[in-house]
């Protein structure tokens, strides 16, 4: 089946979705306007907005969130509420040495969109800000981007590398493009090619935390737990984060071999998440109990799968197409909340295998909103 023909068959379907999506948080933006959500708390927005909690790696998806809503709709509601937290987000350089890898996620979705919707040019500043940031974290010695700052659980971690980054490298190649300066998709890349190397194993799962040796290029020293249950399992969001980072990485770069790594990552999540019936564990490694679930992997992985079916030939898009609206259809039926008496949508995020378990999360809503737009046609791509 053609990829239009797929997305005929479930058009209904994709647009009662779309409807509910626009009817809930036209609302949640409007009374919401002034905060920058993580979670809910008795059915209403936290608020991440105000102190040290500002730098906070997920604080660009619900201005983010609203870019993707304005540019379907052209409601001013969603616009404003976009623009008061690319705002809100400057608080952050009070908080400059705490600044961390995650800038992409915080500056490319809300001041990065912004810029390119509107062609706001303080917004490509703060963007343009964020990517010297997250270029300054480039170790030369060792060839890789940074995570984190400091320490992690009481270790240093100024040789450790995590999967999650390669969502941060857009920011770099629009950087590149946006000032001619090459030296931020070179980096981009070296760190991609790290990853790829260093990340990726060979049977398609994904190593979180790789730790190197801060002062030789490309080494290995150890290979760490992070988020999920165990350093040799495979935890879901990271299987994610990589299926559609490689994915985006291809999309900048042309290079065939981030396209066939998103593909072998692909192919590792779909043949592990049609065995829990669409819905996406933890950990796909874990012990069978506790059963803890992430929805937030299921959606970003979604948006990766129809990312990766747009571009392969007719015949083989219906392998990442169908699994993706599986996935979408599944966290739909069984974790999305449409009434109002809850401001989040998707339902049972998990933050990591310790702990944070089950509970709704901001880019829940953000990535289940992004893939239904792909679905729905949208031409705007937040990355
Ligand atoms: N640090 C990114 C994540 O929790 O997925």
């Amino acid at each position: 089946m053609s990829y239009s023909e797929t997305i005929k068959n479930n058009q209904k379907w994709i647009d009662e979705v779309w409807e509910k999506l626009d009817k809930k948080l036209s609302r949640t933006a409007v009374k919401n306007k002034n905060k920058i959500p993580y979670t809910t708390v008795n059915g209403d927005f936290d608020d991440h907005s105000q102190g040290k909690s500002i730098i906070g790696w997920t604080n660009g998806f619900w201005g983010g969130l609203m870019w993707l809503m304005y540019n379907e709709t052209k409601k001013e509601c969603y616009r404003e509420t976009a623009e008061i937290s690319e705002k809100l987000l400057d608080g952050c350089f009070s908080y400059v040495e705490d600044m961390h890898h995650d800038v992409g996620f915080m500056w490319h979705l809300t001041a990065g969109a912004s810029y390119r919707l509107t062609g706001n040019n303080a917004s490509k500043n703060r963007n343009l800000l964020a990517a010297m940031s997250l270029m300054s974290r480039y170790n030369v010695e060792g060839n890789y981007i940074r995570a984190w700052n400091g320490e992690w659980f009481g270790e240093k971690n100024d040789g450790w590398t995590i999967i999650d980054c390669m969502m941060n490298l857009p920011a770099l190649y629009w950087a590149s493009d946006i000032t001619g300066d090459e030296r931020f998709k070179h980096i981009a890349v070296r760190h991609a090619d790290m990853a790829m190397r260093d990340h990726i194993r060979p049977d398609g799962s994904v190593n979180h935390i790789v730790v190197h040796d801060v002062l030789k290029p490309d080494t290995v020293i150890e290979i760490k737990a992070g988020q999920g249950y165990a350093a040799d399992s495979c935890w879901s969001r990271g299987l994610a984060w990589a299926l559609y980072g490689f994915m985006i990485s291809y999309s900048h770069t042309g290079e065939q071999k981030y396209l066939d790594t998103a593909k072998k990552v692909a192919h590792y999540y779909i043949s592990n998440v049609s065995t829990s019936e669409w819905k996406t564990l933890l950990d796909f490694r874990a012990p069978e109990e506790p059963v803890y679930y992430d929805s937030t992997a299921g959606v970003i992985s979604a948006c990766g799968l129809i990312e990766i079916a747009k571009c392969c030939p007719d015949e083989q898009k219906d392998m990442y197409l169908k699994p993706a609206v599986k996935i979408l259809q599944t966290t739909e039926k069984n974790w999305c909340n449409w009434e109002d008496n809850e401001d989040s949508i998707v339902q049972m995020g998990s933050e990591m295998y310790s702990r944070g378990i089950h509970k709704p999360i901001i880019y829940g809503d953000f990535f289940f909103a992004e893939a239904i737009l792909k679905l729905k046609g949208s031409e705007f791509n937040p990355w």
